[in-house]
């Protein structure tokens, strides 16, 4: 996915706002946080939760109802000692006054196999 989709006009989502979008066949979220836009996985790892949905924004970070999982919006972090598995991230640019998402970016200390 190396083409970047609009998915949102920037005065459509102000800060502390959640959208869900699907691009590429991916269940997304774009983050507002402090006028700087994320775009994560819309689903929790842990069991598939839509953060979107059921998640409850605390700041910067996200919670998720279900277990109790909490992430970092800034970079996907699993803020969980014992489940460190993060939201994948994806590219993110503003164009034009819109939000545009492009493909997944790897992960930190990923690139060894
Ligand atoms: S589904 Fe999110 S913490 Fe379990």
């Amino acid at each position: 996915m190396a083409e970047y989709q609009a998915v949102v006009k920037t005065a459509e989502l102000g800060p502390g706002q959640l959208l869900e979008v699907e691009v590429g066949g991916e269940t997304l979220m774009v983050a507002n946080i402090g006028q700087t836009y994320y775009a994560l996985s819309a689903l929790c790892p842990n069991d598939g939760t839509n953060l979107v949905q059921e998640g409850e924004l605390d700041g910067d970070e996200i919670v998720c109802p279900h277990d109790g999982r909490r992430f970092d919006l800034r970079t996907g972090a699993s803020l969980e000692s014992n489940d460190p598995r993060p939201l994948e991230r994806y590219a993110i640019r503003v164009e034009e006054n819109e939000v545009k998402v492009g493909g997944r970016l790897p992960r930190w200390g990923a690139g060894a196999a």
